[in-house]
């Protein structure tokens, strides 16, 4: 096997996992992946272009073709591309198309933090620390509700939480790459932990991962 050392990141909406992700791979100076913008930019692109998000062909036509600027596309982090890219991302045509970008990605030395559902379990099964990064629905609305605000956006509690429900089981029992924990995860609850209080946490389970699995990758 070649290639540097994976952090997986899972965990469902709002946990915290991204902010987490960024910075571990920041203080560990490895290269940083959020999958999720992958499937947020095929719902994009794909609504701009006039498709519908069940339309599975269009879906995967847009997820092979997807472009580095489609990864900046200005709505990305919007409610109603959120929902489109649940939706998308539940089409087992787009996660193959997106499978093999981010194994590439994956490769890249020294190493690498890669955030989503499915990476500890489908698309780096070997990584060598996976974390499952939770927190109560509760707080994860609270989080999300204080995230739009603060983007000057409306932000109704009981919506957000009726939205990031659905949003869980979508996620969740979907047939393909459904958000569980891998095996050999680590769950890692951000219900009463700040950023620093996530971030200390990670790096010490990332050190201890790292002494307990054998280096067979590099
Ligand atoms: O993490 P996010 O909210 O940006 O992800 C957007 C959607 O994409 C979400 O509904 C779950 C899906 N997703 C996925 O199925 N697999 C991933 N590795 C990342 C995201």
């Amino acid at each position: 096997m070649s290639g540097g050392i994976v952090i997986a990141v899972d965990g469902p909406v709002a946990a915290g996992k991204g902010t987490l992700a960024r910075r571990l791979a920041l203080h560990l100076g490895f290269h940083y992946l959020d999958s999720g913008l992958l499937y947020r930019a095929t719902a994009s692109r794909l609504l701009a272009d006039g498709g519908r998000a069940d339309d599975e062909g269009a879906a995967e036509a847009v997820a092979r073709a997807l472009s580095r600027e489609d990864l900046a596309r200005s709505d990305l982090r919007s409610e109603a591309v959120g929902q489109a890219a649940s939706r998308v991302a539940a089409m087992a045509g787009v996660r193959a198309a997106l499978l093999a970008f981010q194994q590439r990605f994956a490769a890249t030395l020294p190493g690498v933090v890669i955030d989503g559902r499915d990476i500890g379990t489908v698309v780096c099964p070997d990584a060598r620390v996976k974390l499952f990064v939770t927190a109560s629905p509760a707080e994860r609305a609270r989080r999300r509700q204080q995230e739009l605000l603060g983007r000057g956006e409306s932000a109704d509690y009981a919506a957000i939480l009726a939205d990031l429900e659905e949003r869980d089981l979508r996620d969740t029992t979907r047939p393909v790459a459904p958000l569980r924990p891998a095996e050999d995860a680590v769950t890692l609850d951000t219900t009463a932990l700040d950023a620093d209080g996530a971030l200390q946490t990670a790096l010490q389970i990332v050190e201890s991962r790292l002494k307990a699995v054998p280096d067979t990758a590099i």
